[in-house]
């Protein structure tokens, strides 16, 4: 059986673009998002690193660190880096893995052998403060990834993290919430202060609860 979301993410320690790291130390108390390209001086992984290096501030600010691998090695990640600061105009700011013994791409099972024996496919692991795996997805090698994705996911998972709460097709952050049905009527008044809207007993929304009145998830 793989990897599955609820597992603790394996550990391990590997040499990065930035020295080595054992990630679950590196990660500290704080989130993290672990991904997988294919192949160094590619076309589609090269716009993917330096979107995510446009992004990085953003994970930043949610206390989320952000980690690439390949299975190429670290002088190919070097050159390779250049030519994605210089052609998407970022500069690369978070390590990337360099796993040509393919320790983390086996630990994680981002080779699929029937869609290529060698190359990773296109992961993504967001990994919570307790290290437990919170996300997992995976794209072929012929369609790069919406990182804006991966933050809206982050979002709403540190969201629900905190509160009885939800969120709902294409949810972004600022706007209404599901009130989880685990939540009694008689509780919603003192769990949700800014009120609710009960459109059938099991479809309730909430505006999105603020830190500043946190509830803890019982
Ligand atoms: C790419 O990043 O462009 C790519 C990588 C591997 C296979 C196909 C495309």
């Amino acid at each position: 059986m793989g990897l599955q979301l609820g597992d603790e993410a394996p550990d391990f320690t590997a040499m990065t673009t930035e020295g080595m790291i054992t990630f679950h130390e590196w990660l500290g108390e704080g989130w993290g998002v672990l991904f997988s390209h294919p192949k160094d001086y590619t076309p589609v992984c090269t716009t993917e690193l330096g979107y995510m290096a446009k992004l990085s501030d953003e994970f930043t600010k949610r206390n989320c660190r952000v980690l690439a691998m390949s299975v190429d090695p670290l002088e190919s990640h070097r050159g390779w880096i250049k030519d994605i600061n210089e052609t998407q105009h970022t500069t690369v700011n978070y390590p990337v893995i360099a796993d040509p013994n393919r320790t983390v791409a086996n630990l994680y099972g981002m080779i699929h052998p029937n869609a290529d024996d060698t190359m990773t496919v296109r992961s993504v692991f967001i990994v919570g403060p307790d290290k437990k795996v919170k996300l997992m997805i995976t794209y072929p090698a012929s369609t790069g990834r919406n990182f804006d994705e991966i933050l809206r996911v982050l979002d709403s998972l540190q969201l629900t993290a905190d509160f009885q709460v939800a969120t709902p097709v294409n949810w972004q952050r600022g706007e209404d919430c599901i009130i989880v049905p685990a939540v009694p009527d008689e509780e919603v008044p003192a769990k949700f202060p800014k009120g609710s809207t009960t459109i059938k007993p099991y479809l309730r929304y909430t505006p999105q609860p603020d830190r500043q009145d946190k509830q803890l998830v019982s």
